[in-house]
């Protein structure tokens, strides 16, 4: 049996667990409105659901820019007419140690992992609270929960993500749902983004027992698929195979 239908709208969605994410939740029934900055990716995604008998649309979005994530939420809006869910899973992990002073990627990642996740919230929580409830799904990282050498700021982003969902979570006037998902290692181009050499030599044997996208998809996919009264707050998803 299908889920009720929702619209969901997905930061991040041109690749990896965002583009899982989208499939699945497509095939699940819902309807999509789909974000990132490589549109030529959100195009072809879009045509691949659309032909797979899903709905599908996609808007240019930057996180880091308030402005834009208003403009994409309104632009879901518009076209489906309501938001239920907004995912929150765009993010860049330029790993490296903190004596490499590579301050312009600290920048990057405060500016994407955090102030993209606050501005979707900003964009979205007026909409959700004027319709009578909505779902955020706020994707953080085994990182919000323990630190590792090289990983101290992207650490530091992800449990603010984690503070920041739980702070709305208790902030909300039991209408709005709050689901915190924190993948471990996972099938994507989230390590590509490395610049300096010994964090992605490291890298390299870490991800050796990477996840699916779509593991983390289907988590995502239960929390969306419960009913209104049950908030799924958070899930933790690591490979068998991996301690971290
Ligand atoms: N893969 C893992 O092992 C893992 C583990 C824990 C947590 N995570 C988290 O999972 C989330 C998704 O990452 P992923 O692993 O799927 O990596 P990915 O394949 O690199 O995907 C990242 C997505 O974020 C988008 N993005 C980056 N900067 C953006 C910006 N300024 N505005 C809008 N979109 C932006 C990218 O799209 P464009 O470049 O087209 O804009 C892309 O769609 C991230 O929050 C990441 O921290 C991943």
């Amino acid at each position: 049996m299908r889920n009720e239908t929702k619209v969901v709208a997905i930061t991040g969605a041109s690749s990896g667990i965002g583009e899982a994410t989208a499939r699945r939740l497509a095939a699940d029934g819902h309807r999509l409105f789909l974000g990132a900055r490589r549109t030529d990716r959100l195009d072809a995604l879009r045509r691949e659901i659309e032909e797979a008998g899903g709905t599908a649309a996609f808007q240019r979005l930057d996180v880091t820019d308030a402005a834009d994530v208003r403009a994409f939420v309104a632009a879901a809006h518009d076209l489906y007419g309501r938001l239920d869910v907004l995912v929150n899973n765009a993010g860049v992990m330029p790993l490296s140690p903190l004596d490499a002073l590579k301050v312009g990627e600290w920048d990057r990642m405060i500016d994407v992992n955090v102030r993209g996740v606050l501005h979707g919230i900003a964009a979205a929580l007026p909409v959700m609270r004027a319709q009578g409830g909505g779902h955020f799904v706020n994707v953080a990282s085994v990182g919000a929960y323990e630190v590792s050498p090289t990983a101290a700021v992207y650490c530091a982003t992800k449990y603010a993500v984690r503070a920041m969902s739980e702070g709305l979570r208790q902030e909300s006037d039991g209408s709005v749902r709050v689901t915190l998902v924190s993948p471990g290692v996972t099938e994507s181009e989230l390590a590509e983004g490395i610049s300096d050499p010994a964090a992605r030599e490291a890298m390299k044997a870490y991800r050796a027992v990477a996840l699916p996208a779509s593991a983390i998809a289907a988590a995502i996919a239960y929390a969306v698929a419960q009913p209104a009264e049950v908030d799924v707050n958070e899930i933790v998803v690591r490979p068998t195979a991996s301690a971290q």
